[in-house]
């Protein structure tokens, strides 16, 4: 459908390591709870002095030495993320600093939660379809745990940071985006919020002290269409590329719960044993799950040229979405 190739991955994880021991100093929660409601065992820290575009910049030079192309050949820039460095400017705009690009390129960040990486691989393909792009540097990156309540134990287990980047480039026909679906429902956004900071709530002594600065979930609730839209968009872009569970070789999922990630591969016919789980390593990384995941996949070469790779994520908005990739 849309003849791109990822030419390059490139991942990223802060070095300080939380485990779920840690946690249960912390507060009121065990290490059996976190593991069988979630399936993490451990996430990694950003530094104080580690904001998003530093995370994102390792990666992504990491992306371009696979690739064989220097930064300065980047043709845009994008960054799924709902951490930013600043509100503005965008953290793509950091890291075209950070990479020492001195061209005029475009970079700009991407707000779609944990399905931004598929929204960005979405908007990059048509892009390079149509000549806006040769080169992109697309990159799901976050520093979660900035804006994690850590007094809220239903929520402050679940989170990591980390980043991962994509070269994104024109492929001769052996690579391909072959179908994707990207949905949205706003009427449930608040479901999934960071609720002050913006321009309904801005940052007052009050909003800090009420912890309205950091993640809010109503985690049942998000569960059930977590499940529900995985499954149905794994299975609409299977249909829509003419392809079946069965012809999937490899499955990235986005890395919210491993009880969703089960679910999902259940009913859309897909072994675990194409599964790729890094939850247990990472916890929930948002945008950053998916491209860390290829990442891995690709350097410890599960993920192999020719294959059939199918990626579904869920998150904040509602949105959501699948791609089914020929790598
Ligand atoms: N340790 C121990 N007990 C806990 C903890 C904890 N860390 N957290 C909650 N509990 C307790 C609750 O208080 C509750 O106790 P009660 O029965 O006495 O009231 C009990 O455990 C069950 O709580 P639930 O919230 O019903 O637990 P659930 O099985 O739903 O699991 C979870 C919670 C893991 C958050 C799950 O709902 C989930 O994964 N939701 C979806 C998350 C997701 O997909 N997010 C989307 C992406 S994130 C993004 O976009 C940024």
């Amino acid at each position: 459908m849309f003849d791109i190739k990822i030419t390059g991955t490139g991942s990223y994880l802060p070095d300080k390591i939380l485990t779920n021991s840690d946690l249960e100093k912390m507060v009121d929660t065990s290490d059996e709870w976190i593991t069988t409601r979630t399936g993490i065992k451990e996430r990694h820290i950003a530094s104080e002095k580690e904001a998003t575009s530093d995370l994102t910049t390792k990666a992504a030079k990491r992306a371009l030495d696979m690739a064989g192309i220097s930064a300065k050949e980047l043709d845009l820039i994008m960054v799924a993320t709902i951490t930013p460095d600043t509100l503005f400017p965008s953290t793509a705009c950091w890291v075209q600093k950070k990479l020492g690009i001195k061209t005029n390129i475009p970079a700009f960040d991407l707000s779609a939660a944990c399905s931004g990486y598929l929204y960005g691989l979405i908007l990059s393909s048509t892009m390079i379809k149509t000549g806006v792009a040769d080169k992109i540097l697309l990159c799901g990156s976050e520093t979660l745990t900035k804006i994690t309540n850590w007094n809220d134990r239903s929520t402050c287990v679940l989170f990591g940071d980390g980043a991962g980047c994509s070269v994104i480039e024109k492929s001769k026909g052996e690579s391909s985006l072959l179908s994707y679906v990207w949905n949205a429902d706003g009427k449930l956004g608040n479901l999934l919020i960071q609720e002050a900071g913006g321009s309904r709530i801005p940052a007052t002594k009050e909003t800090v002290e009420k912890n309205l600065h950091t993640v809010s979930m109503q985690g049942n609730e998000v569960y059930k269409h977590a499940v529900t839209k995985m499954k149905q968009s794994a299975l609409e872009a299977l249909k829509k590329a003419d392809l079946k569970g069965k012809d999937v070789d490899i499955y990235v999922p986005h890395q919210a719960n491993i009880r969703i990630i089960k679910a999902t591969i259940k009913r859309a016919g897909i072994p675990m044993a194409k599964t790729v789980v890094t939850i247990d390593k990472t916890g929930n990384m948002s945008a950053a799950t998916i491209p860390v995941s290829i990442d891995w996949a690709v350097r410890n070469g599960r993920l192999k040229r020719g294959n059939i790779l199918l990626s579904t994520a869920f998150g904040g908005g509602f949105t959501w979405g699948a791609t089914v990739l020929r790598w």
